[in-house]
């Protein structure tokens, strides 16, 4: 990084693990004093102990990014703590119950949507009195499902709450053009975290609505391998400094080119 992000403070939802834990970690390592949201307090507690540890300065704040007076006492906190705001980084999400739309419940619907996308909208709406003065930087994590990508058997409601990310995320980056807030949106491909342990599949039903898709050793051609949590931190923190200065509603594909295939 050039230094611009040096002194400047960030909010990072999902900062417990994976995409979020990894940009926290980087930005903290570029002199951003950070703000973990996540609901998992001792996940969280981790990548605190994880940053202090590498000589950085992060606060754990206990926040389910579905409760707005939860993200209102966060952002107080970070606020009373490090005196101002200028990177959001709104990650946090889930990919919820994959099943057939058919068997699909309206409550796991409910909740994908309610964390991925109601929770994305939360956590910009209560970051904006903080922001509007100085102006900053907001980074959403989308994906390439509900973007590029359709064949995610079962991820409907996955797909469509990552499409809402993407559109609220340049609505935001017109609205908010007038606080000098920028507004990207990432969209990873695979990559190695803990999502997919925390994925409920209804494999029953599945199996009746996959279509087969044969990917060789192309699948990731790039690399040929999923991405890591760092390959989406970097970008985090470009997005979030001053060299991304002329750049909002932008959608950024950290994918190793799987969704070219
Ligand atoms: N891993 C991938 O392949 C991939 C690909 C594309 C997009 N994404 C997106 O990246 C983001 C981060 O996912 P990840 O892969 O790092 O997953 P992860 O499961 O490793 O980490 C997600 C973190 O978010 C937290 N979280 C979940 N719901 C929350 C809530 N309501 N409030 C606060 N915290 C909550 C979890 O506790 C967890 O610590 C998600 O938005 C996901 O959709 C991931």
């Amino acid at each position: 990084m050039d230094g611009s992000l040096d002194g400047k403070t960030a909010v990072v939802t999902g900062a417990g693990s994976g995409i979020g834990k990894a940009a926290a970690r980087m930005l903290a390592e570029n002199g951003v004093r950070v703000g973990l949201f996540d609901m998992d307090t001792s996940a969280l507690e981790q990548t605190a102990a994880e940053i202090a540890k590498a000589g950085g300065s992060a606060m754990a704040v206990k926040v389910d990014v579905t409760d707005s007076s939860q993200l209102k006492q966060g952002y107080r906190q970070v606020l009373d703590a490090f005196g101002r705001l200028d990177i959001v980084f709104a990650n946090a999400g889930i990919n919820g119950m994959l099943s057939p739309i058919e068997h699909l419940s309206d409550e796991d619907w409910d909740k994908t949507l309610g964390t991925n996308a109601k929770g994305t909208f939360l956590t910009v709406k209560f970051a904006i009195p903080h922001m509007k003065e100085r102006g900053g930087s907001i980074i959403i994590t989308s994906s390439i499902n509900g973007n590029r990508t359709f064949s995610g058997f079962g991820m409907s409601a996955y797909s469509a709450s990552k499409a809402a990310q993407t559109a609220f995320g340049k609505m935001a980056a017109l609205e908010l053009s007038a606080y000098r807030i920028r507004v990207n949106i990432v969209c990873p491909g695979g990559i190695e975290t803990n999502i997919d342990e925390r994925t409920k599949k209804d494999e029953e039903h599945l199996a009746e609505i996959t279509i087969p898709k044969i990917f060789p050793e192309g699948q990731h051609p790039l690399k040929g391998r999923p991405g890591k949590p760092e390959d989406v931190a970097s970008i985090v923190c470009f997005l979030a400094s001053d060299a991304s200065g002329h750049m909002s509603g932008s959608v950024l594909y950290a994918d190793g080119a799987e969704t070219l295939l």
